[in-house]
């Protein structure tokens, strides 16, 4: 199997699994409960949680265990929302962001919120300046991803983080699920008052991530119930995942350290190999993450390449399901002004830091195959 697909999800690390069994096996109690068995669970989130704050760099209190991405993204903006009403009812966002955030903020459109969503450049990325143009008094919520999933684009945070200082009473959300573990990201100092990341992606389990909370900042919770987590977000803790989720998080930034350049040079033999094939188009800019490439096959079905892939035991994807848009075609890469023909055409290959320079030569090889025998049968 060459698995391509990570930016959908990773495989998780041997060691997030062994810490997973060994904290579910041994530490079951419930770290609200009063007696010892329920203090060990509590005393081992509460290391987990030092810890995660630890490799990010931020007080532990600053730390939101959650489920994943969606939820992260969820919270940070319905709750800053529903909590800073009273002083504007304007968010910022852009075009191109993951479902998550894009339909959140559909939602609070539909409880009488007022959402710009700023357009992208031809390479997807957004205009720090047409942030600051966007800012009215009403405003309480910027919300600008790091890295694009579909594309690969860097957004320029630290300058929208530079942006949303002058402006201490709106709040800067950022949505780090592509970006954690492949680009730097420092929050303290940063601008950065919220920042999402979620577990799976980073080879650590579904059903685990953290969104940061910067001190004092309110937010509204959505789940009510027994206060947990700060009374963010009530519900009993998930310890086994939150210990998981930290070791995922040390290994990735780990790898991030060592590794990045090697996972730079793969990413970049791939790009040189796909333009080999003279049906292939790359979408994705000279400025991207160190993982994603996104290209299209105009006239070919992407589902139909994926498929013939799949029978190869080749995973790669198509864009993100995005329900404002025709099924078919990627809202993401029609922000960024792409034809038709290209946005409805798009694949995207995702690379681990694991992936060999042998899986790209056969992932070309078979891409390459593929599109002759769908060519034939076509006529
Ligand atoms: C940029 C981005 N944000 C958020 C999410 C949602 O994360 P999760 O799958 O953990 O809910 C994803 C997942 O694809 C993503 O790529």
């Amino acid at each position: 199997m060459i698995y391509l697909d990570n930016s959908a999800t990773t495989k998780p690390f041997p060691e997030v699994l062994d810490s997973f069994k060994q904290v579910t096996e041994k530490y079951y109690g419930n770290p609200s409960s009063i007696h010892r068995f329920g203090a060990d669970a509590e005393r081992l989130l509460s290391k987990a949680r030092q810890q995660a704050a630890q490799l990010m760099q931020v007080h532990a209190e600053e730390i939101v265990f959650t489920s994943g991405g969606t939820e992260g993204n969820n919270v940070a903006i319905k709750g800053i929302a529903l909590a800073h009403q009273n002083r504007g009812k304007h968010i910022i966002t852009s075009q191109i962001e993951h479902p998550s955030v894009f339909e959140a903020c559909r939602s609070l459109e539909e409880l009488g919120f007022t959402v710009t969503y700023l357009p992208v450049n031809t390479d997807g990325v957004v205009a720090a300046l047409d942030v600051k143009r966007a800012i009215t008094k009403e405003t309480i919520l910027i919300s600008i991803m790091h890295v694009n999933n579909e594309l690969g684009s860097i957004q320029p945070i630290q300058q929208i983080g530079e942006i949303a200082k002058q402006y201490p009473k709106l709040f800067f959300h950022v949505d780090n699920v592509q970006g954690f573990g492949k680009i730097p990201q420092k929050l303290e100092n940063s601008g950065i008052d919220l920042c999402t990341i979620s577990g799976h992606k980073i080879h650590g389990l579904k059903g685990t991530g953290l969104l940061y909370v910067k001190k004092n900042t309110k937010i509204f919770p959505l789940f009510d119930g027994g206060g947990q987590e700060g009374n963010y977000r009530s519900g009993t803790e998930n310890v086994a995942g939150a210990v998981s989720l930290v070791k995922a998080m040390r290994l990735i930034l780990d790898k991030q350290s060592r590794e990045v350049e090697n996972l730079t040079e793969r990413t970049a033999l791939l790009i040189k190999k796909l333009e080999q094939i003279n049906t292939v188009i790359i979408n994705t800019p000279n400025q991207r993450a160190p993982h994603i490439v996104n290209i299209s096959v105009p006239d070919y079905k992407p589902e139909v390449i994926i498929h013939a892939l799949g029978e190869k035991e080749i995973y790669i994807s198509t864009k993100a399901a995005c329900s404002s848009k025709k099924p078919d075609e990627s809202a993401v890469l029609s922000a960024c002004g792409f034809n038709k023909n290209i946005s409805e055409s798009a694949l995207r290959i995702s690379l681990n830091y694991q992936t060999t320079e042998k899986e790209i030569e056969l992932f070309c090889q078979s891409l390459t195959e593929t599109i002759q025998q769908l060519s034939e049968v076509m006529g």
